[in-house]
């Protein structure tokens, strides 16, 4: 198995224009793209400007087929089961606002679900009278799979999960979880924002039905990029929150047919651009590969929290017994948001997590001022770790 001693820092980082000018630990929000994504997209900037949008997009068919081909590689699946969005979310819901719900149907959630998931969950709830039931956790943080086996009967009509949250290093049990929601037939959406790019996924071994994620995170792509991934056989079955003319063919007056592959779920104008940096980004990410990139991750992370954990008034607020590239933190008697404002006006780039971002995990845990977030990637250095550390200390270290 290849590890971590596997990739090149010093080459990676020869390609990432970001790398040097700061400290940046923020790949949870957007990482910092590699030059060969940059040049993709500012390369067919240039045609557009030249030659037009359309025609450049024309000409473009190629590279954008083969960024269906590199996710579908990437995470186990084949490409009539990718659909291109502009972001996680978008991705996320026109799956989610699809479902025909109704009262006495139950979504089954995780404690620390992303709260734009959690905020659609209430008005579906208001809209249709599906009841939301969050799965308990165990004493980690994680959902409680044993909890989940037994309480997952038929009138569940959906499981959506986070696979790893937004403001907490934990990671849930996917595949447990996976395996629950395949033995029963209930259809299950996992949002993988946060983990594509960052440790290996392969959807069969999940287990969903339905996987959403971001390209400007840990995959390092293009911002406003995004993909869903469905199971062939539950393309035909699951209805497009919205369509248009590239997802359905208007065949007859009264009628419209729905295309049958993942595309159904798509809207035809697109940034064509950010598509093409996906692929690459994609494509980069696999030519490194997905393990060495995670077991380099869980090292940096690991040290960066043994680091952060030493300096006095500092508080690790992770929870999760297998923790991800996600660092929070607290600092005694030092708002979140002043916090990362005195590190920006430095150079370093971390960000904050309110509470609102995890009601449910954060407020019963006492974390009502929200917390900080460093998040790693495989191109951090063990030095920027180091620096980083020293410099919290000498900003807020107490007494
Ligand atoms: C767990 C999780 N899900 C979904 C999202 C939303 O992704 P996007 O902003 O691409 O819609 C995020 C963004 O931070 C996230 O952390």
């Amino acid at each position: 198995m290849r590890d971590a001693t596997d990739l090149d820092i010093e080459a990676i980082r020869a390609l990432t224009p970001g790398c040097g000018t700061g400290l940046h630990f923020n790949s949870a929000g957007a990482a910092l793209m590699p030059l060969p994504v940059l040049k993709a997209q500012t390369d067919h900037l240039e045609l557009e400007a030249r030659i037009g949008g359309y025609e450049a997009a024309a000409r473009a068919d190629a590279q954008v087929e083969d960024t269906y081909r590199a996710i579908a590689d990437y995470i186990g699946g084949n490409p009539r089961e990718i659909a291109l969005l502009e972001n996680s979310t978008r991705a996320w819901g026109v799956v989610f606002y699809g479902i025909p719900f109704k009262p006495g149907d139950r979504i089954l959630t995780s404690r620390v679900d992303y709260d734009s998931n959690f905020v659609a969950y209430l008005q579906r709830a208001r809209q249709t009278g599906v009841e939301i039931e969050v799965l308990s956790t165990l004493p980690s943080g994680e959902v409680d799979v044993e909890a989940l086996d037994a309480i997952a009967d038929d009138t569940v009509k959906l499981i959506a999960i986070s696979h790893a949250p937004t403001s907490n290093g934990l990671i849930n049990p996917a595949s447990a979880i996976g395996d629950i929601a395949r033995a029963r037939g209930i259809p299950y959406l996992l949002d993988a924002c946060q983990t594509v790019g960052h440790m290996p996924i392969n959807v069969h071994e999940i287990g969903c039905t339905y996987l959403a994620s971001a390209g400007r995170k840990f995959l390092r792509g293009p911002r406003g990029s995004g993909f869903l991934w469905v199971r062939e056989d539950a393309i035909e079955r699951t209805e497009p929150a919205w369509v248009d003319f590239h997802a359905a063919a208007w065949v007859a007056d009264n009628r419209y047919e729905l295309r049958a592959d993942a595309r159904r779920f798509e809207s035809w104008e697109s940034n064509v651009a950010a598509r093409i940096g996906l692929g690459v980004a994609v494509r980069y990410a696999q030519a490194l590969g997905a393990e060495p990139i995670w077991r380099r991750i869980q090292q940096l992370a690991s040290l960066m929290r043994s680091e952060i954990a030493r300096i006095p008034g500092f508080t690790i607020t992770d929870q999760g017994i297998e923790k991800s590239g996600i660092v929070t933190f607290s600092i005694a008697g030092h708002q979140p948001e002043a916090v990362k404002a005195a590190l920006a006006a430095e150079g370093t780039a971390i960000t904050t997590a309110t509470c609102q971002s995890s009601r449910l995990s954060m407020v019963p845990r006492g974390l009502i001022d929200g917390v900080l977030r460093a998040s790693v990637h495989y191109y951090n250095t063990e030095d920027e770790i180091a620096r980083f550390a020293a410099q919290l200390r000498r900003l807020f270290a107490q007494g």
